[in-house]
């Protein structure tokens, strides 16, 4: 089902809330779990929103406020870093099953990280954003669009290549 929040028209900062909030929920639901196949299931989904949020974030709103707010080029930065922990330690989780030994304490450390992370976004980089010249509903648009683009890229099958039978069998047999 396509993300309801995407129809909804949201200026920029609504929507990237709106998406913290989400992840935020997840994160909840995950603690509430103690069935490691719905532990993995939710980490997975958390990594997957995690990954489109940050990447908008990256390609669109920071490098245009970065260029119309002057006054959040710090923060911004400061977010870009953030993202390269945030971003590692997604990948780590993506790869891993839940009954490797690090994947609980995995998800909790990428809790922590998440939770500072978007405190700082919204008690800092945002207000001053939201003080200066950036068009935010542009910006929304462009967010959400991006978002659609990215959650309907990951949700659609890549199409499976299969080599003919026979083919992969005589290959075998040569090597
Ligand atoms: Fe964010
Ligand atoms: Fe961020």
């Amino acid at each position: 089902m396509a993300d309801q929040d995407t129809a909804v028209e949201l200026d920029a900062i609504e929507l990237l809330k709106a998406d913290h909030r989400k992840v935020e929920a997840l994160f909840d639901e995950y603690d509430a779990q103690s069935g490691k196949s719905a532990k993995l299931r939710i980490a997975r989904k958390i990594c997957e929103e995690l990954d489109v949020h940050a990447k908008i974030e990256e390609k669109i709103f920071y490098p245009t406020s970065k260029a119309k707010a002057k006054e959040a080029k710090d923060d911004v930065n400061e977010g870009v870093v953030e993202h390269q922990g945030i971003k590692m330690l997604v990948k780590q989780i993506s790869r891993m099953s839940a009954s490797d030994e690090y994947f609980d304490s995995s998800v909790t450390v990428l809790k922590e990280y998440v939770k500072h992370h978007v405190k700082e976004e919204e008690t800092e980089m945002f207000p001053k954003i939201q003080k200066s010249r950036v068009d935010l509903d542009a910006l929304g648009e462009r967010l959400a669009a991006a978002k659609a683009r990215l959650t309907g890229a990951s949700s659609g099958r890549k199409p499976v290549r299969r080599a003919p039978a026979k083919k992969a069998a005589a290959a075998k047999r040569r090597a």
